[in-house]
């Protein structure tokens, strides 16, 4: 953790102190201003890393050039990773089945750094660039308020009622540096687990998104024409090795992010639901994502009995759904953690897959925990699995069902009166 402080004079009356989530960007710049002038306030910046790879040393410049009273950038990369993501890969994470929930993981995180910072800095209250229309919002304010319900939260983006225009004029105004031209056509978070685009043209869901919001990802046509294989290995549902070589976590998602990109994978389009009743056209990259949770799933299916997966095919959905919802800190998602986690104990070994033109493929999978018996599967001659099984077990499989259907026919030939 690094940090900067600035000794202040504060007269006889102490001013309040407010931890505010920084990223460099206008919204959080206009922010730092507009909170020390409407609240007579202090400014603590806080720039939380989880792999935005931005330059957070330009924003720390930033921050302090505009007067704040301290200045912190955490390295929060490995404990998203260890605390966010591999969980996120062990539920097969994907909300309403497209999205990998990248932004939404990283903001319980950090939510929880915030009100650690205002916890040793004795702060009033923590704020942050959310608008009122959003889900990170939610997932902002309900962290903080499980967190420490007697902290203020401000978010003056949601509060000060400017539009963009009126927003230009302050910053104009009070000093704070505008973004180029080309940083503003689009909103964007990006973490090491993925990228979201927002705004301009993608607001029109008819309109193809334009090429220029990819950055992580090549198109299908600029994709290599020759496919490449790759293998994965888990540990207990968390992906350790590519190509047998173990990589630490960082390293790996980095490789295949690299790997997917480069092959077109993990470009996602789809509508989606927001938690505040909003249905809203989202833009996505996350090509490690893709792959990992295809391949983690596909091990989990040689592995996980029927009964398991099925299971916990329901249980993966409603951790995705609260994941995204704001509600990491809920009592009912620990209780899922804990079924997903015993599920993981089989789920290590390895899975081959071809990448090609926009799709992983994948074509093998092996464990030493592999429930799949050939004996019973094959069917060749010589098979343990005897067939005559089979008539006895229909019988009384479909008996509900044939029974319903024999009565439903009767009553058509003579209706009840
Ligand atoms: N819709 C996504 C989510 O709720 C992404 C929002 C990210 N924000 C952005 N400025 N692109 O998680």
């Amino acid at each position: 953790m690094r940090e900067s402080k600035k000794n202040i004079l504060c007269g006889t009356q102490m001013k309040q102190k407010i931890v505010l989530a920084y990223s460099g960007g206008l919204d959080t710049s206009v922010a730092i201003k507009w909170i020390q002038k409407k609240y007579n306030a202090e400014v603590i910046s806080v720039i939380v890393d989880v792999g935005q790879s931005k330059d957070l040393v330009i924003a720390e410049e930033k921050a302090k050039k505009l007067g704040v009273l301290t200045h912190y950038t955490i390295d929060a990369k490995q404990e998203f990773l260890t605390d966010y993501v591999f969980p996120a890969i062990k539920a097969n994470a994907m909300y309403e089945g497209k999205y990998p929930i990248s932004t939404a993981l990283s903001r319980p995180l950090i939510a929880s750094k915030l009100v650690e910072i205002a916890k040793k800095e004795s702060a009033n209250g923590v704020a942050h660039g959310c608008t009122g229309k959003g889900n990170d919002q939610v997932r902002f304010d309900i962290t903080i308020k499980s967190l420490d319900p007697n902290l203020k939260i401000i978010a003056p983006v949601r509060e000060w009622g400017l539009s963009r225009e009126e927003e230009i004029e302050f910053a104009k105004k009070n000093g704070i540096p505008l973004p180029k031209d080309s940083n503003v056509a689009y909103s964007v978070d990006q973490n090491l687990w993925g990228r979201s685009i927002e705004c301009g043209v993608l607001e029109n869901p008819m309109e193809e998104p334009p090429e220029d919001v990819y950055q992580w990802t090549k198109s299908q046509s600029e994709a290599p024409d020759k496919e490449e294989y790759i293998s994965i290995k888990f540990e207990n549902g968390k992906p350790i090795a590519i190509n047998g070589k173990e990589l630490n976590g960082l390293e790996l998602i980095e490789r295949i992010s690299a790997i997917a990109g480069k092959h077109g994978i993990g470009r996602i389009d789809h509508m989606e639901n927001r938690i505040v009743g909003i249905k809203s056209r989202e833009v996505y990259e996350c090509p490690a994502a893709k792959l990992l949770i295809e391949a983690h799933m596909d091990l989990e299916k040689l592995v996980l009995t029927r009964h398991e997966f099925r299971f916990k095919q329901q249980v993966d959905v409603e951790w995705s759904s609260l994941a995204y919802s704001g509600l990491w800190m809920d009592p009912l998602k620990s209780a899922l953690d804990a079924f997903i986690e015993e599920t993981q104990q089989r789920v290590t070994g390895e899975v081959k897959i071809k990448l090609y033109k926009g799709n992983c493929y994948i074509v093998g999978r092996y464990s030493d925990f592999s429930l799949y018996d050939i004996d019973l599967a094959t069917y060749g001659p010589k098979t343990t699995f005897d067939q005559s099984w089979s008539l006895g077990f229909i019988e009384i499989w479909g008996l509900p069902t044939t029974v319903a259907n024999i009565k439903k026919r009767n009553l058509l030939k003579n209706p009840a009166k």
